[in-house]
């Protein structure tokens, strides 16, 4: 499974490669706001530092950047995607996933623009950018499970219909707004290909309280024998 980074912040996005050595990046009109730069220097600061760590290319390390959320219509999200697509060959563009958006976004995988149908919260919403030949989908986990609901069931019900129609594999399964360690898991047992978090999430997946009670009773051992 592919770790991608939910983030536009140029420090989060160094240290994950360094640190977890991540697939990609996500992000989102949310994550732009927070990096505290106008969008196109958010965008375009990613696409720099994929410059220079080598990493360009459109299937090197793929970067889902979202298309102004207030357009609803389909010619000009593809007007404003093939702008966006412009700056990086490694970006992908996040199209919501409503009529006009798959609209869209089938029209520009046929133009070579890949495409991240976004906002999904229902197995159905993942049939047709799949059938559509979309690069991604990206059902929200986090947001439903705030909500009360458990995601199991859903991304194996995405998964078993991705596997029943030869989508698996071709078009890839990002569940988006993962915000526990758990959820990771979830996602990885159910067979998605992708999870997208924050670097928080990656770095608790890391902790367990019985690892550092372990690291400390080793630590005593160590220090109450002799080395030679
Ligand atoms: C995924 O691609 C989205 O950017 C995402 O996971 C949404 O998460 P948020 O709720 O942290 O903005």
């Amino acid at each position: 499974m592919k770790y991608f980074l939910d983030s536009a912040k140029m420090d989060e996005i160094r240290y994950a490669y360094e640190t977890f050595g991540i697939d990609g990046i996500t992000t989102n009109p949310r994550h732009i706001m927070l990096s505290g730069k106008p969008f196109l220097k958010a965008v375009t600061d990613i696409a720099g530092w994929i410059k220079a760590e080598g990493l360009s290319g459109a299937d090197v390390f793929p970067v889902s950047v979202e298309i102004n959320p207030h357009i609803d219509d389909a010619d000009e999200m593809i007007a404003e995607a093939e702008k966006i697509s412009a700056i990086s060959p490694n970006f992908v563009i996040k199209i919501p996933a409503t009529e006009a958006g798959v609209t869209a976004a089938r029209k520009l995988e046929e133009k070579g623009i890949r495409t991240n149908v976004t906002l999904i919260f229902s197995a159905a919403q993942a049939i047709l950018p799949a059938k559509n030949g979309s690069m991604f989908v990206s059902p929200f986990i986090g947001w439903k499970e705030a909500n009360g609901e458990d995601c199991r069931e859903y991304i194996r019900n995405i998964v078993e219909i991705y596997k029943n129609y030869g989508f698996y594999g071709k078009t890839e399964i990002i569940c988006a707004a993962i915000r526990t360690p758990k959820q990771i898991a979830d996602c990885a047992v159910a067979g998605a290909d992708i999870v997208t978090t924050g670097l928080d999430v990656y770095k608790d997946s890391m902790k367990h309280a019985y690892t550092t009670q372990g690291i400390g009773t080793f630590c005593n051992a160590w220090d109450n024998t002799a080395v030679e």
